[in-house]
Protein backbone atom coordinates (compact mmCIF):
# COMPACT_ATOMS: atom_id res chain seq x y z
CA UNK A 1 0.00 0.00 0.00
CA UNK A 2 1.40 3.44 -0.73
CA UNK A 3 1.38 6.44 1.70
CA UNK A 4 1.01 9.96 0.67
CA UNK A 5 0.59 13.05 2.53
CA UNK A 6 -1.47 16.02 0.63
CA UNK A 7 -1.83 19.67 2.31
CA UNK A 8 -5.96 20.32 1.45
CA UNK A 9 -8.62 22.35 3.27
CA UNK A 10 -11.84 20.86 3.79
CA UNK A 11 -12.62 22.91 0.45
CA UNK A 12 -10.11 20.95 -1.57
CA UNK A 13 -10.69 17.73 0.04
CA UNK A 14 -14.03 17.64 -0.61
CA UNK A 15 -13.06 17.39 -4.53
CA UNK A 16 -10.95 14.47 -3.42
CA UNK A 17 -11.83 11.33 -5.48
CA UNK A 18 -11.83 8.33 -3.14
CA UNK A 19 -13.54 4.94 -2.35
CA UNK A 20 -13.66 6.00 1.50
CA UNK A 21 -12.98 9.69 3.04
CA UNK A 22 -12.59 8.99 6.77
CA UNK A 23 -13.36 12.51 8.36
CA UNK A 24 -11.07 12.89 11.40
CA UNK A 25 -13.09 15.85 13.87
CA UNK A 26 -11.75 16.79 17.11
CA UNK A 27 -14.17 18.17 19.98
CA UNK A 28 -13.01 21.83 19.29
CA UNK A 29 -13.36 21.33 15.59
CA UNK A 30 -13.65 25.12 14.11
CA UNK A 31 -15.76 25.24 10.56
CA UNK A 32 -14.92 27.43 7.93
CA UNK A 33 -18.13 28.83 5.55
CA UNK A 34 -17.98 25.92 2.72
CA UNK A 35 -20.38 22.83 2.80
CA UNK A 36 -18.02 20.14 4.41
CA UNK A 37 -17.27 22.43 7.42
CA UNK A 38 -21.22 23.10 7.82
CA UNK A 39 -21.90 18.92 7.72
CA UNK A 40 -19.14 18.56 10.18
CA UNK A 41 -20.16 21.23 12.50
CA UNK A 42 -23.92 20.22 12.76
CA UNK A 43 -22.80 16.70 13.31
CA UNK A 44 -20.95 18.37 16.59
CA UNK A 45 -23.37 20.50 17.32
CA UNK A 46 -26.43 17.55 17.27
CA UNK A 47 -23.77 15.54 19.70
CA UNK A 48 -23.22 12.94 17.20
CA UNK A 49 -19.70 13.38 17.40
CA UNK A 50 -19.38 14.27 21.05
CA UNK A 51 -16.39 14.05 23.32
CA UNK A 52 -15.91 10.61 23.17
CA UNK A 53 -13.77 9.24 20.59
CA UNK A 54 -14.32 6.81 18.17
CA UNK A 55 -17.94 7.44 17.58
CA UNK A 56 -18.53 7.12 13.45
CA UNK A 57 -20.92 9.34 11.51
CA UNK A 58 -21.08 7.07 8.14
CA UNK A 59 -22.15 8.75 5.30
CA UNK A 60 -23.71 7.30 1.67
CA UNK A 61 -23.03 9.39 -1.18
CA UNK A 62 -23.24 12.85 1.08
CA UNK A 63 -23.47 15.81 -1.47
CA UNK A 64 -20.36 17.30 0.15
CA UNK A 65 -17.58 14.99 -0.58
CA UNK A 66 -16.51 13.50 -4.08
CA UNK A 67 -16.60 9.93 -1.91
CA UNK A 68 -19.26 7.73 -1.84
CA UNK A 69 -18.36 6.39 1.65
CA UNK A 70 -17.76 9.40 3.71
CA UNK A 71 -17.10 8.52 7.18
CA UNK A 72 -17.36 11.45 10.17
CA UNK A 73 -14.83 9.78 13.11
CA UNK A 74 -14.95 11.86 16.26
CA UNK A 75 -11.06 11.89 17.94
CA UNK A 76 -11.58 13.97 20.90
CA UNK A 77 -8.90 16.31 21.57
CA UNK A 78 -6.72 14.57 18.75
CA UNK A 79 -4.40 12.64 20.61
CA UNK A 80 -2.32 9.53 19.15
CA UNK A 81 -4.68 6.99 21.11
CA UNK A 82 -7.80 8.76 20.12
CA UNK A 83 -6.85 8.90 16.46
CA UNK A 84 -5.70 5.29 16.53
CA UNK A 85 -8.84 3.74 17.62
CA UNK A 86 -10.70 6.63 15.00
CA UNK A 87 -9.20 4.87 12.51
CA UNK A 88 -9.14 1.47 13.45
CA UNK A 89 -12.85 1.92 14.06
CA UNK A 90 -13.85 4.03 10.78
CA UNK A 91 -11.82 1.45 8.57
CA UNK A 92 -12.62 -1.93 10.53
CA UNK A 93 -16.71 -0.54 9.26
CA UNK A 94 -16.13 -0.46 6.15
CA UNK A 95 -13.23 -3.22 5.54
CA UNK A 96 -15.45 -5.09 2.89
CA UNK A 97 -15.89 -1.96 1.00
CA UNK A 98 -12.74 -0.11 1.03
CA UNK A 99 -12.17 -0.02 -2.62
CA UNK A 100 -8.54 1.22 -3.45
CA UNK A 101 -7.95 4.67 -2.49
CA UNK A 102 -8.80 5.67 1.15
CA UNK A 103 -8.34 9.12 2.45
CA UNK A 104 -7.81 10.03 6.08
CA UNK A 105 -8.22 13.54 6.43
CA UNK A 106 -7.62 15.73 9.36
CA UNK A 107 -10.48 18.37 10.09
CA UNK A 108 -8.12 20.67 12.37
CA UNK A 109 -4.91 20.79 12.26
CA UNK A 110 -3.26 17.40 12.74
CA UNK A 111 -0.27 16.55 15.98
CA UNK A 112 2.74 15.03 14.63
CA UNK A 113 2.09 11.69 16.57
CA UNK A 114 -1.49 11.72 16.04
CA UNK A 115 -0.31 11.92 12.25
CA UNK A 116 2.19 8.62 12.73
CA UNK A 117 -1.03 6.89 14.57
CA UNK A 118 -3.26 7.07 11.78
CA UNK A 119 -0.65 6.13 9.41
CA UNK A 120 -0.11 2.93 11.76
CA UNK A 121 -3.59 2.26 12.31
CA UNK A 122 -4.64 2.32 8.72
CA UNK A 123 -2.12 -0.45 7.98
CA UNK A 124 -3.01 -2.76 10.85
CA UNK A 125 -6.78 -2.25 9.70
CA UNK A 126 -6.13 -3.45 6.37
CA UNK A 127 -3.47 -5.82 6.54
CA UNK A 128 -4.10 -9.92 5.11
CA UNK A 129 -2.60 -12.73 5.72
CA UNK A 130 -2.27 -14.61 2.32
CA UNK A 131 0.80 -16.51 2.32
CA UNK A 132 -0.35 -20.32 2.92
CA UNK A 133 -3.95 -19.60 1.40
CA UNK A 134 -5.31 -21.39 -1.07
CA UNK A 135 -7.65 -18.58 -2.23
CA UNK A 136 -5.85 -15.68 -0.94
CA UNK A 137 -7.31 -12.43 -0.43
CA UNK A 138 -5.20 -9.68 -0.21
CA UNK A 139 -5.28 -6.03 0.62
CA UNK A 140 -6.97 -4.49 -2.36
CA UNK A 141 -6.70 -1.00 -0.69
CA UNK A 142 -3.62 0.38 -3.17
CA UNK A 143 -3.32 4.47 -1.61
CA UNK A 144 -3.56 5.74 1.71
CA UNK A 145 -3.73 9.86 0.82
CA UNK A 146 -3.19 11.56 4.72
CA UNK A 147 -4.94 15.09 4.42
CA UNK A 148 -4.03 17.39 6.72
CA UNK A 149 -3.67 21.61 6.73
CA UNK A 150 -0.75 22.08 8.48
CA UNK A 151 0.92 19.11 6.11
CA UNK A 152 4.50 20.41 6.00
CA UNK A 153 4.71 20.67 9.74
CA UNK A 154 4.13 16.86 10.46
CA UNK A 155 6.00 15.75 6.78
CA UNK A 156 8.69 14.05 9.25
CA UNK A 157 6.42 12.26 11.16
CA UNK A 158 4.37 10.74 8.72
CA UNK A 159 7.73 9.51 6.67
CA UNK A 160 8.72 7.91 9.75
CA UNK A 161 5.51 6.76 10.35
CA UNK A 162 5.27 5.22 6.55
CA UNK A 163 9.15 3.78 7.06
CA UNK A 164 7.73 1.73 10.05
CA UNK A 165 4.29 0.44 8.78
CA UNK A 166 7.09 -1.19 6.13
CA UNK A 167 9.17 -2.95 9.11
CA UNK A 168 6.15 -3.92 10.80
CA UNK A 169 4.72 -5.23 8.20
CA UNK A 170 7.54 -7.70 6.74
CA UNK A 171 7.85 -8.56 10.78
CA UNK A 172 4.12 -9.39 11.24
CA UNK A 173 4.28 -11.65 7.81
CA UNK A 174 7.86 -13.83 8.70
CA UNK A 175 6.26 -14.15 12.49
CA UNK A 176 2.99 -15.37 10.92
CA UNK A 177 4.32 -17.73 8.97
CA UNK A 178 4.20 -21.37 10.04
CA UNK A 179 7.18 -22.81 11.14
CA UNK A 180 7.29 -25.38 8.22
CA UNK A 181 7.07 -21.80 5.64
CA UNK A 182 9.76 -20.06 8.00
CA UNK A 183 12.48 -22.71 8.79
CA UNK A 184 15.78 -21.27 9.90
CA UNK A 185 16.71 -21.38 6.20
CA UNK A 186 14.04 -19.25 4.91
CA UNK A 187 14.67 -16.74 7.70
CA UNK A 188 17.80 -16.75 6.26
CA UNK A 189 16.96 -16.32 2.88
CA UNK A 190 14.55 -13.36 4.17
CA UNK A 191 17.46 -11.37 5.74
CA UNK A 192 19.60 -12.05 2.10
CA UNK A 193 16.35 -10.71 -0.01
CA UNK A 194 16.87 -6.88 2.90
CA UNK A 195 20.72 -7.25 1.82
CA UNK A 196 19.87 -5.96 -1.84
CA UNK A 197 18.04 -2.75 0.09
CA UNK A 198 20.84 0.31 -0.06
CA UNK A 199 23.37 0.08 2.97
CA UNK A 200 22.09 -3.54 4.27
CA UNK A 201 24.38 -6.32 3.70
CA UNK A 202 24.09 -9.92 5.07
CA UNK A 203 25.93 -12.77 5.70
CA UNK A 204 24.88 -16.51 7.04
CA UNK A 205 26.59 -18.74 9.44
CA UNK A 206 25.47 -22.55 8.95
CA UNK A 207 26.08 -25.36 11.09
CA UNK A 208 30.04 -25.43 10.22
CA UNK A 209 30.96 -22.19 11.05
CA UNK A 210 29.12 -21.97 14.66
CA UNK A 211 30.45 -24.94 15.56
CA UNK A 212 33.75 -23.11 14.78
CA UNK A 213 32.87 -20.23 17.05
CA UNK A 214 32.03 -21.99 19.73
CA UNK A 215 28.60 -21.58 20.40
CA UNK A 216 27.83 -24.86 21.86
CA UNK A 217 24.97 -23.46 24.15
CA UNK A 218 23.29 -22.65 20.42
CA UNK A 219 24.43 -25.74 19.32
CA UNK A 220 22.78 -28.06 22.02
CA UNK A 221 19.30 -26.40 21.24
CA UNK A 222 19.44 -27.03 17.50
CA UNK A 223 20.94 -30.35 17.56
CA UNK A 224 17.37 -32.45 18.00
CA UNK A 225 16.10 -31.28 14.98
CA UNK A 226 16.56 -32.37 11.17
CA UNK A 227 16.78 -28.92 10.27
CA UNK A 228 20.03 -26.87 9.89
CA UNK A 229 20.54 -23.58 12.25
CA UNK A 230 21.07 -20.66 10.56
CA UNK A 231 23.14 -17.47 12.74
CA UNK A 232 21.70 -14.21 10.95
CA UNK A 233 24.63 -11.59 10.47
CA UNK A 234 22.36 -8.35 9.41
CA UNK A 235 24.39 -4.85 8.85
CA UNK A 236 22.97 -1.66 8.24
CA UNK A 237 25.86 1.15 7.62
CA UNK A 238 24.26 4.11 7.52
CA UNK A 239 27.35 6.36 8.96
CA UNK A 240 31.06 6.03 8.80
CA UNK A 241 32.78 3.03 9.54
CA UNK A 242 34.66 3.92 12.46
CA UNK A 243 31.26 5.02 14.40
CA UNK A 244 30.25 2.44 16.83
CA UNK A 245 26.96 0.01 15.73
CA UNK A 246 23.83 -0.90 17.85
CA UNK A 247 23.35 -4.62 18.20
CA UNK A 248 20.42 -5.70 17.98
CA UNK A 249 19.77 -9.80 18.91
CA UNK A 250 16.48 -11.07 17.84
CA UNK A 251 15.11 -14.49 19.16
CA UNK A 252 14.74 -17.07 16.02
CA UNK A 253 13.00 -20.04 17.60
CA UNK A 254 11.06 -21.17 14.62
CA UNK A 255 9.16 -23.94 16.57
CA UNK A 256 9.39 -24.25 20.01
CA UNK A 257 7.96 -27.61 21.20
CA UNK A 258 10.13 -27.05 24.74
CA UNK A 259 12.61 -30.30 23.75
CA UNK A 260 12.53 -33.30 26.16
CA UNK A 261 10.85 -30.89 28.42
CA UNK A 262 8.15 -31.10 26.19
CA UNK A 263 4.75 -28.47 26.46
CA UNK A 264 1.81 -29.20 26.86
CA UNK A 265 -0.59 -29.54 23.68
CA UNK A 266 -3.01 -26.72 24.10
CA UNK A 267 -1.97 -24.20 21.99
CA UNK A 268 1.60 -25.56 21.45
CA UNK A 269 1.14 -24.24 17.33
CA UNK A 270 1.57 -20.57 19.10
CA UNK A 271 5.12 -21.49 19.45
CA UNK A 272 5.62 -21.04 15.41
CA UNK A 273 5.63 -17.20 16.90
CA UNK A 274 8.76 -17.79 18.98
CA UNK A 275 10.84 -16.37 16.21
CA UNK A 276 9.17 -12.77 16.75
CA UNK A 277 12.11 -11.27 18.64
CA UNK A 278 14.05 -12.16 14.69
CA UNK A 279 10.77 -11.15 13.01
CA UNK A 280 11.27 -7.54 14.73
CA UNK A 281 14.77 -7.26 13.80
CA UNK A 282 14.24 -8.00 10.16
CA UNK A 283 11.43 -5.54 10.27
CA UNK A 284 13.78 -2.93 11.49
CA UNK A 285 16.14 -3.38 8.98
CA UNK A 286 13.64 -2.78 6.28
CA UNK A 287 12.62 0.30 8.05
CA UNK A 288 16.35 1.21 8.29
CA UNK A 289 16.77 1.08 4.86
CA UNK A 290 13.65 3.03 4.13
CA UNK A 291 14.59 5.63 6.32
CA UNK A 292 18.63 5.77 5.79
CA UNK A 293 19.24 7.70 9.37
CA UNK A 294 22.96 8.33 9.81
CA UNK A 295 24.11 5.60 12.13
CA UNK A 296 25.11 1.57 12.31
CA UNK A 297 23.26 -0.89 13.06
CA UNK A 298 23.88 -4.42 13.66
CA UNK A 299 21.30 -7.48 13.24
CA UNK A 300 22.19 -11.38 14.85
CA UNK A 301 19.28 -13.84 14.98
CA UNK A 302 20.31 -17.32 16.17
CA UNK A 303 17.67 -19.37 14.72
CA UNK A 304 17.12 -22.98 15.06
CA UNK A 305 13.89 -25.40 16.26
CA UNK A 306 13.65 -26.46 19.52
CA UNK A 307 12.58 -30.15 18.91
CA UNK A 308 12.89 -33.62 19.92
CA UNK A 309 14.80 -36.49 18.47
CA UNK A 310 17.03 -39.50 19.33
CA UNK A 311 20.04 -36.68 19.52
CA UNK A 312 18.41 -33.69 21.26
CA UNK A 313 19.55 -32.26 24.38
CA UNK A 314 18.34 -33.36 27.63
CA UNK A 315 17.81 -32.30 30.93
CA UNK A 316 21.00 -32.24 32.88
CA UNK A 317 23.08 -32.04 30.18
CA UNK A 318 25.93 -29.96 30.18
CA UNK A 319 27.37 -27.34 27.19
CA UNK A 320 29.48 -24.55 27.05
CA UNK A 321 28.88 -21.68 25.46
CA UNK A 322 30.65 -19.44 23.31
CA UNK A 323 31.96 -17.13 26.53
CA UNK A 324 33.40 -20.36 28.41
CA UNK A 325 30.75 -20.59 30.74
CA UNK A 326 29.38 -24.21 31.23
CA UNK A 327 25.59 -24.60 31.34
CA UNK A 328 23.32 -27.35 32.76
CA UNK A 329 20.55 -27.41 30.88
CA UNK A 330 17.91 -28.37 33.54
CA UNK A 331 14.81 -27.86 31.19
CA UNK A 332 14.89 -27.61 27.20
CA UNK A 333 12.07 -25.45 27.35
CA UNK A 334 14.25 -22.30 28.80
CA UNK A 335 15.96 -22.22 24.94
CA UNK A 336 15.83 -18.96 24.33
CA UNK A 337 18.14 -17.62 26.94
CA UNK A 338 20.57 -20.60 25.14
CA UNK A 339 20.70 -19.51 21.73
CA UNK A 340 20.69 -15.94 22.72
CA UNK A 341 23.71 -15.91 25.06
CA UNK A 342 25.84 -17.01 22.30
CA UNK A 343 24.92 -14.34 20.22
CA UNK A 344 25.39 -12.32 22.83
CA UNK A 345 29.00 -13.00 23.38
CA UNK A 346 29.35 -12.75 19.32
CA UNK A 347 28.08 -9.26 19.56
CA UNK A 348 31.14 -8.25 21.36
CA UNK A 349 33.24 -8.20 18.19
CA UNK A 350 31.58 -4.93 17.15
CA UNK A 351 32.80 -2.69 20.27
CA UNK A 352 28.75 -1.70 20.54
CA UNK A 353 27.62 1.59 21.96
CA UNK A 354 24.61 -0.79 22.77
CA UNK A 355 23.05 -4.26 22.61
CA UNK A 356 19.13 -4.68 22.66
CA UNK A 357 18.28 -8.10 22.37
CA UNK A 358 14.41 -8.66 21.75
CA UNK A 359 12.91 -12.50 22.56
CA UNK A 360 9.08 -14.46 23.16
CA UNK A 361 11.45 -15.80 26.31
CA UNK A 362 9.30 -16.06 29.26
CA UNK A 363 5.75 -17.35 30.36
CA UNK A 364 5.98 -15.08 33.04
CA UNK A 365 6.29 -12.15 31.52
CA UNK A 366 2.72 -12.42 30.14
CA UNK A 367 1.26 -13.43 33.62
CA UNK A 368 3.52 -9.98 34.96
CA UNK A 369 2.70 -7.77 31.98
CA UNK A 370 0.02 -8.96 29.64
CA UNK A 371 -0.33 -7.87 26.06
CA UNK A 372 0.13 -4.23 26.87
CA UNK A 373 3.73 -3.73 27.43
CA UNK A 374 6.92 -5.65 26.80
CA UNK A 375 9.49 -6.38 29.12
CA UNK A 376 12.02 -3.87 29.54
CA UNK A 377 15.81 -4.57 31.64
CA UNK A 378 19.03 -2.75 31.15
CA UNK A 379 22.09 -2.58 32.90
CA UNK A 380 22.19 1.03 31.71
CA UNK A 381 19.98 3.72 32.81
CA UNK A 382 20.01 5.71 30.00
CA UNK A 383 19.95 2.81 27.89
CA UNK A 384 16.84 1.63 29.69
CA UNK A 385 15.47 5.48 29.62
CA UNK A 386 15.77 5.98 26.46
CA UNK A 387 14.24 2.84 25.40
CA UNK A 388 10.94 3.30 27.34
CA UNK A 389 10.35 6.83 25.96
CA UNK A 390 10.91 5.30 22.93
CA UNK A 391 8.21 3.36 23.82
CA UNK A 392 6.27 6.00 24.83
CA UNK A 393 6.62 8.09 21.63
CA UNK A 394 5.43 5.22 19.43
CA UNK A 395 2.86 3.83 21.24
CA UNK A 396 4.66 0.23 21.56
CA UNK A 397 4.80 0.35 25.39
CA UNK A 398 7.56 -1.63 27.72
CA UNK A 399 7.91 -1.47 31.24
CA UNK A 400 11.32 -1.63 33.42
CA UNK A 401 12.22 -4.84 35.34
CA UNK A 402 14.42 -4.93 37.56
CA UNK A 403 17.77 -6.85 37.53
CA UNK A 404 18.54 -7.20 41.19
CA UNK A 405 21.76 -9.96 41.94
CA UNK A 406 19.59 -11.58 44.44
CA UNK A 407 17.66 -12.85 41.64
CA UNK A 408 20.17 -14.21 39.95
CA UNK A 409 20.22 -17.06 43.40
CA UNK A 410 18.13 -19.90 41.41
CA UNK A 411 20.66 -20.26 38.82
CA UNK A 412 23.08 -21.54 40.94
CA UNK A 413 24.18 -25.36 40.43
CA UNK A 414 26.29 -28.03 41.05
CA UNK A 415 27.47 -29.26 37.93
CA UNK A 416 28.12 -26.23 36.06
CA UNK A 417 29.17 -22.39 36.51
CA UNK A 418 25.07 -21.46 36.04
CA UNK A 419 21.97 -23.61 34.99
CA UNK A 420 19.19 -22.66 32.74
CA UNK A 421 16.52 -21.74 34.83
CA UNK A 422 15.52 -20.94 38.34
CA UNK A 423 12.19 -21.35 40.27
CA UNK A 424 9.04 -20.18 38.57
CA UNK A 425 8.72 -17.44 40.81
CA UNK A 426 9.83 -14.07 39.01
CA UNK A 427 10.36 -16.14 35.83
CA UNK A 428 10.95 -13.41 33.79
CA UNK A 429 13.68 -11.97 35.93
CA UNK A 430 15.64 -14.84 36.11
CA UNK A 431 15.90 -15.14 32.72
CA UNK A 432 17.47 -11.72 32.07
CA UNK A 433 19.22 -12.91 34.75
CA UNK A 434 20.59 -15.65 33.04
CA UNK A 435 20.92 -13.67 29.94
CA UNK A 436 23.33 -10.60 31.69
CA UNK A 437 25.98 -13.24 32.92
CA UNK A 438 26.89 -12.50 28.82
CA UNK A 439 26.83 -8.95 28.18
CA UNK A 440 29.64 -7.41 30.74
CA UNK A 441 31.61 -6.05 27.62
CA UNK A 442 28.92 -3.49 26.33
CA UNK A 443 25.98 -1.36 27.77
CA UNK A 444 22.85 -3.88 27.39
CA UNK A 445 19.20 -4.17 27.35
CA UNK A 446 16.58 -6.65 27.03
CA UNK A 447 13.18 -7.02 25.64
CA UNK A 448 10.55 -9.74 26.22
CA UNK A 449 8.14 -9.40 24.00
CA UNK A 450 6.66 -12.64 25.03
CA UNK A 451 3.22 -11.24 25.66
CA UNK A 452 3.09 -8.28 22.95
CA UNK A 453 4.11 -9.73 20.21
CA UNK A 454 1.32 -11.51 18.93
CA UNK A 455 -2.61 -11.77 20.04
CA UNK A 456 -4.11 -14.92 20.55
CA UNK A 457 -8.02 -16.14 20.37
CA UNK A 458 -10.37 -15.09 17.16
CA UNK A 459 -7.80 -12.11 16.11
CA UNK A 460 -4.82 -14.55 16.49
CA UNK A 461 -1.57 -13.00 14.36
CA UNK A 462 1.59 -10.73 15.05
CA UNK A 463 1.68 -7.56 16.16
CA UNK A 464 4.55 -6.39 14.60
CA UNK A 465 6.25 -5.16 17.99
CA UNK A 466 8.48 -4.14 19.15
CA UNK A 467 9.69 -2.70 15.51
CA UNK A 468 7.70 0.78 16.58
CA UNK A 469 10.20 1.02 19.96
CA UNK A 470 13.12 0.31 17.68
CA UNK A 471 12.78 2.67 15.00
CA UNK A 472 12.38 5.16 17.54
CA UNK A 473 15.24 4.25 19.46
CA UNK A 474 17.24 3.98 16.49
CA UNK A 475 15.83 7.33 14.54
CA UNK A 476 16.43 9.40 18.25
CA UNK A 477 20.46 8.81 17.96
CA UNK A 478 20.34 10.87 14.94
CA UNK A 479 18.62 13.48 16.89
CA UNK A 480 15.63 13.48 15.09
CA UNK A 481 12.57 12.98 17.40
N1 LIG B 1 9.03 -19.39 24.06
C1 LIG B 1 8.81 -19.69 25.43
C2 LIG B 1 8.18 -18.53 26.19
C3 LIG B 1 6.72 -18.27 25.93
C4 LIG B 1 5.75 -19.08 26.49
C5 LIG B 1 6.34 -17.19 25.19
C6 LIG B 1 4.43 -18.81 26.27
C7 LIG B 1 5.00 -16.90 25.00
C8 LIG B 1 4.04 -17.72 25.54
C9 LIG B 1 10.12 -20.02 26.11
O1 LIG B 1 11.04 -20.69 25.34
C10 LIG B 1 9.78 -20.93 27.24
O2 LIG B 1 9.33 -22.01 26.99
N2 LIG B 1 10.01 -20.47 28.46
C11 LIG B 1 9.70 -21.24 29.62
C12 LIG B 1 10.80 -21.06 30.61
C13 LIG B 1 10.70 -21.99 31.80
C14 LIG B 1 10.97 -23.39 31.36
C15 LIG B 1 11.70 -21.54 32.82
C16 LIG B 1 8.37 -20.72 30.19
O3 LIG B 1 8.15 -19.50 30.16
O4 LIG B 1 7.56 -21.52 30.58
MN1 LIG C 1 10.75 -22.79 25.34
ZN1 LIG D 1 10.92 -20.37 23.33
Amino acid sequence: MNFELKPLTLVGLANEKCDVLVLLVQQDFKPGKDELSLLVAQTVKAGDLGAKPGQLVPLYRASQANAPRLLLAGVGEGKAKQVRAAVSAALGSVKASLGKKVVLAFASPAQEDAVRAAVLAAADATYSYTHTKSKPEPRTLQKCLVVASNAAEVSASFDRAVGTVLGIELAKEWANRPANFATPTLLGQAAQALAKLPKVSCEILGPKEVAKLGMGSFMAVAQGSDEPLRFIVLRYDGAAKTKAPTVLVGKGITFDSGGISIKPAPEMDEMKFDMCGAASVLGVFRALAQLKPAINVVGLIPSCENLINGRAVKPGDVVTSMSGQTIEILNTDAEGRLVLCDALSYAERFKPTAVVDIATLTGACVVALGGVRSGLFATDDALGDALLAAGERSADLAWRLPLDEDYADGLKTNFADVANVAGRAGGAITAAKFLQRFTSKYPWAHLDIAGTAWKSGAAKGATGRPVGLLVEYLMAQVGTK
